[in-house]
């Protein structure tokens, strides 16, 4: 191992944002030391085998080139804590289940178990950076856990938010709109903030790095993707309108799109969003706002994930009600699992929702996804009975009475859908909850086909 001072990198916690946020760390700094640990065993054991934890294009290649060079994976957090400089915290922060705030404030005892394990192993000063998205403030938590060491010593806690998006996580690692960092402005908080500068000046132009202070640069965070958010539900509030009269929200996204004020990114309709980050971080968001009494602003928020579950729910009802309002025992395939396309990741995909209201209604369904199996079986183990698995779509919509599109992987626009609709029961109905399909084509072949925001194109 390098032993340079101040090199040694700590990232805790092997997730989806640890993991390749680290990789390239190491790849763009040779110099540095990076060691990644997780509590869990068999996480850390699949990031040292060929086969990575998490699916993410172009990260083979970075691990590849970095892992047992100056990139390693363990489970020995303890002596990892003492060797490092700098540490990043990266582990989960879901949505509380329990107590106060369930349902809407992050539930924070897997942080708070990092910062106090911090605390008790350190032996020297460390800077502590907060990477996992936390509630308002919480680097001020850290830092009161931190100080109540005994020890003399003095840990400095930054904010360095993720703002990657799964599926294009290696280019915007290699190649972000910005680098954010919070500190204190004090000397301490500055020196600590150079150290983080100093790393991402490896390959981030020195313009793209914004620095700020510790609260604003975790309330960016939940307003970057807040705002994200709502342009998803914005567009899709305009889908339902589409869809009852004659308008078309291709037209109008690509219409409004052309204002350079509003832009053309992120205004495609679909099923509604997913991940773990939008819903969790507005219910952050609002949580925050109520308890600081600002009623309005809560409410104004939480409707951005009100109207994401009616887009969810409009989209089985839409199942139901042409399939001549019943679906029970009809074969239904979900071409697509994953939150959205490129990645195995499933959580908050609206394909839970949809194929939880499936089996409600007694219908048999059938999920193919070429990443996201593993993920899907075990989200849907308690209603396993009702569900099968197929890695090749074609077997999945073989005597299926419709296919719903649930995530826009590119594949599915490569199929010969004339094969499959032989292959299915008819009448045969595709709902396109992504917009992906060439509708026209599918139309003359002999499918009932219903997109998202546009006129239903049917034989009766
Ligand atoms: C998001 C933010 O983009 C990222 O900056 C932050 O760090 C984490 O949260 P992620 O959840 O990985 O990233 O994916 P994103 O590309 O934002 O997509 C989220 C959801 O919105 C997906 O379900 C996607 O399919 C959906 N979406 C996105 C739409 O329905 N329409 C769009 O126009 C864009
Ligand atoms: P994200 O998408 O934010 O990266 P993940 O759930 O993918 O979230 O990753 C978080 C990781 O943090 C998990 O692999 C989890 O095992 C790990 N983790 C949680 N608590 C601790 C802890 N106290 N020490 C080390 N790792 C932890």
């Amino acid at each position: 191992m390098n032993s340079d001072p101040g090199k040694h990198i700590l990232c805790i916690g092997a997730g989806y944002v640890g993991g390749p946020t680290m990789a390239v760390i190491a790849d763009k700094c040779p110099e540095y030391t990076v060691t990644i640990v997780d509590i869990n065993e068999q996480r850390i054991e699949q990031w040292q085998s060929d086969s990575l934890p998490i699916y993410e294009p172009g990260l083979n290649e970075v691990v590849e080139r970095t892992r047992d060079r100056n990139l390693f994976f363990s489970t020995d957090i303890e002596n990892a804590i003492r060797a490092a400089d700098i540490i990043f915290v990266s582990v989960n922060t879901p949505t509380k289940t329990f107590g106060e705030g369930a349902g809407k404030a992050a539930d924070l005892q897997y942080w708070e178990k990092t910062a106090r394990t911090i605390a008790r192993i350190a032996d020297s000063n460390k800077v502590v950076v907060e990477k996992s998205t936390l509630p308002l403030r919480t680097a001020r938590a850290m830092e009161r856990i931190l100080e109540a060491n005994k020890k003399g010593l003095h840990f400095d806690v930054l904010s360095n938010p993720e703002f990657l998006a799964e599926g294009t996580a290696i280019n915007d690692l290699n190649d972000p709109d910005r680098v954010l960092i919070g500190s204190r402005q004090t000397e301490r908080g500055l020196k600590a903030r150079q150290a983080l500068v100093d790393i991402f000046a490896h390959w981030v132009p020195t313009e793209k790095i914004i620095t700020s202070n510790v609260w604003s640069a975790e309330l960016s965070k939940l307003t970057a993707n807040a705002f994200l958010a709502q342009r998803i539900s914005s567009i899709n509030s305009i889908s339902a309108l589409c869809e009852k009269s004659e308008a078309d929200i291709e037209e109008v996204a690509a219409a409004i799109g052309k204002d350079r004020r509003i832009g053309s990114r992120f205004l495609k309709a679909s099923v509604g969003f997913g991940g773990s980050c939008f819903k969790k971080d507005i219910l952050n968001l609002v949580y925050i706002c109520e308890h600081y009494g600002l009623n309005e602003v809560a409410r104004y928020w939480e409707s951005v994930v009100n109207l994401n579950e009616f887009q969810h729910r409009r989209f089985v009802q839409t199942m139901l009600k042409t399939m001549f309002n019943t679906i029970a025992g009809k074969r239904i395939a979900l071409f697509g699992f994953a939150f959205k396309a490129d990645t195995g990741d499933t959580r908050e995909s609206p394909a839970i929702y949809i194929a939880r209201k499936l089996v409600d209604e007694h219908a048999q369904v059938i999920v193919t996804d070429p990443e996201a199996l593993a993920n899907a079986k075990r989200d849907l183990r308690d209603i396993s009975y009702a569900i099968e698995f197929a890695d090749d779509p074609y077997k999945a919509a073989q005597d299926a009475h419709a296919i719903a599109v649930v995530t826009e992987w590119s594949e599915y626009t490569a199929l010969d859908y004339q094969k499959i609709f032989e292959t299915m029961q008819h009448p045969a109905f595709i709902f396109d909850g992504r917009n992906i399909l060439d509708h026209k084509a599918l139309h003359k072949i002999g499918f009932n086909v219903f997109p998202i925001g546009k006129p239903a194109l049917k034989y009766f």
